[in-house]
């Protein structure tokens, strides 16, 4: 029998499951969630739910892999035979988010060149319309964009190759794809900070309102913010703490690599905040006008902060790209190494066989998000993968394994290995506290959804890209379950 692959050493996995973890949540959608849900007092909400239910369910995704040797189908294979079928739903969770991520990779790779000269001009949003080639409706297509298709299959290759050998190659490519961005954030928070205005910027970031604290919907976006920001609930940590030796901790890397990614998180705030304070400055407008979030930031907002900067625009601009590209490669591989994980191990294929296959195929599921209307499609399957499927399949792991495996026996395991150990606490957070919270979130992004569709998006191309989505994947998880396993 073929040995499982096995992390170089523990610092190896520590990064990765870190480069995974941090992605263009944290410089896009973090800094931007803080200062609208009580700045500073967004903190309090966010490390709450980040302990009550981020680092235990961190905890919970490492023991099971670590336990069962298996990536996220296997491990609930050898869990219960039963359960396979929710395993593959988690791994198709995720491949179905980097089939687009690859897309948004892209984007940045177009946009790291364009920096050289600065083509965006004055308009920068009429120039990500044209490079995207956007139109006004899902169902108007639009052209094929043939520089975003290169940029895509760019991002591919890059990505197949860092897993190659599985976690051997991935051991060595995180250093690269951790230190990099980290070294180019720090960068960004200094040339943020002493921008003019960036003052205004960080106080808008960062300025307490206690109050908010009050509202349910605050607490809600901190839970959701740190589900999508610690990568729970795509099989990710499930098969990479399924490649550590035996005699690992658990728990105390669980702490660190969560910690890590909060802490990028907060100072990412700084890079923004700081250069959104000196886009108001220059436009003479409130900082609350110009704030920005996801793509609009990086291809819009950004860009026009970029061609103002005082000096070196086009070093700032190639380097703004190549932090998103490094940033998002490891988040995107790791999403592969998920599903090739759990393609290994249910039919003993070959890294390449894998590797090339899986890649392929999501490089022809992207093929249409070149197209003018790929965008807006883009933006809909985003919706309804990050909103219902991480929630709902980090539900099914809390009722799996936390009710019917039995929270008990994962807390004995990784107590067993760790450093420091867990109390019963943790089978609180994993039995009560976690499940209710996301139920909350499923019911009320239903309720949402049902009051209207989203971004007034026709309801018909919102059931194409979100619910039949979000329907097919249990399907063909069942589908997957059902092919025969390869013994040996
Ligand atoms: N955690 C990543 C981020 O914050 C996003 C991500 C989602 C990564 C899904 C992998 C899988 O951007």
């Amino acid at each position: 029998m073929e040995v499982r692959d096995q992390w170089s050493s523990r610092f190896s996995f520590i990064l990765a499951a870190i480069g995974s973890a941090i992605g263009l949540g944290n410089i896009w959608r973090f800094p931007y969630i803080c200062y609208a849900n009580g700045g500073g007092a967004f903190l309090i909400a966010w490390l709450v739910a980040l302990f009550t239910a981020g680092i235990p369910l961190m905890i919970l995704e490492f023991g099971l892999g670590h336990r069962t040797q298996g990536a996220a189908s296997d491990a609930f294979y050898k869990v219960n035979k039963k359960f396979e079928w929710f395993g593959w739903m988690a791994i198709l969770v995720g491949f179905g988010i980097v089939v687009y991520y690859a897309v948004i990779m892209s984007y940045c790779f177009n946009y790291g060149i364009h920096s050289l000269t600065l083509a965006w001009g004055e308009n920068t949003q009429e120039f990500f319309n044209k490079t995207i080639g956007l139109t006004q409706s899902p169902f108007e297509i639009g052209g094929f964009k043939k520089f975003i298709f290169l940029g895509l299959l760019a991002s591919w290759i890059f990505i197949v190759l860092s897993i190659w050998k599985g976690v051997k190659t991935v051991g060595k490519v995180v250093y690269a794809t951790v230190f990099i961005p980290w070294i180019l954030i720090i960068v960004f928070i200094i040339r943020g900070v002493t921008l003019p205005g960036a003052v205004e910027g960080l106080t808008f970031y960062l300025k307490p309102e206690f109050a908010k604290l009050l509202n349910p919907g605050v607490w809600l976006a901190a839970y959701t913010q740190v589900f999508f920001s610690l990568s729970v609930g795509f099989g990710i940590m499930i098969a990479y703490s399924s490649f550590l030796p035996r005699k690992s901790d658990i728990v105390n890397n669980a702490f660190i690599i969560s910690m890590s990614n909060c802490a990028t998180s907060f100072l990412a705030g700084f890079a923004i905040f700081g250069a959104l304070g000196y886009h108001a400055h220059l436009l003479g407008k409130p900082v609350a006008d110009v704030v920005a979030v996801g793509p609009e930031l990086t291809f819009v907002t950004y860009p026009h902060i970029i061609s103002n900067l005082p000096f070196w625009q086009p070093f700032f601009g190639v380097l703004f790209f190549l932090m998103l590209l490094t940033l998002g490669i490891d988040s995107a591989f790791s999403l592969v190494e998920a599903v090739a994980a759990g393609v290994r191990d249910k039919w003993k294929l070959s890294h390449r066989t894998t590797n090339l296959s899986v890649g392929a195929i999501a490089l022809a599921l992207g093929i249409p998000l070149t197209f003018g209307a790929g965008f807006l499609w883009l933006d809909i399957v985003d919706n309804f993968l990050t909103k219902f499927g991480i929630s709902i399949i980090c539900l099914g792991e809390c009722i799996l394994i936390g009710w019917v495996f039995g929270s008990g026996k994962i807390r004995e395991y990784v107590n067993s290995l760790s450093e420091f150990s867990i109390g019963k606490w943790w089978d609180f957070f994993i039995r009560f506290i976690t499940p209710i919270v996301l139920l909350f979130l499923i019911i009320l992004e239903i309720k949402d959804r049902v009051i209207s569709s989203y971004g007034g998006f026709p309801r018909i191309a919102e059931f194409l890209g979100g619910w039949l989505v979000v329907i097919i994947l249990p399907i063909i998880g069942i589908i997957l379950m059902s092919l025969r396993r390869r013994e040996k």
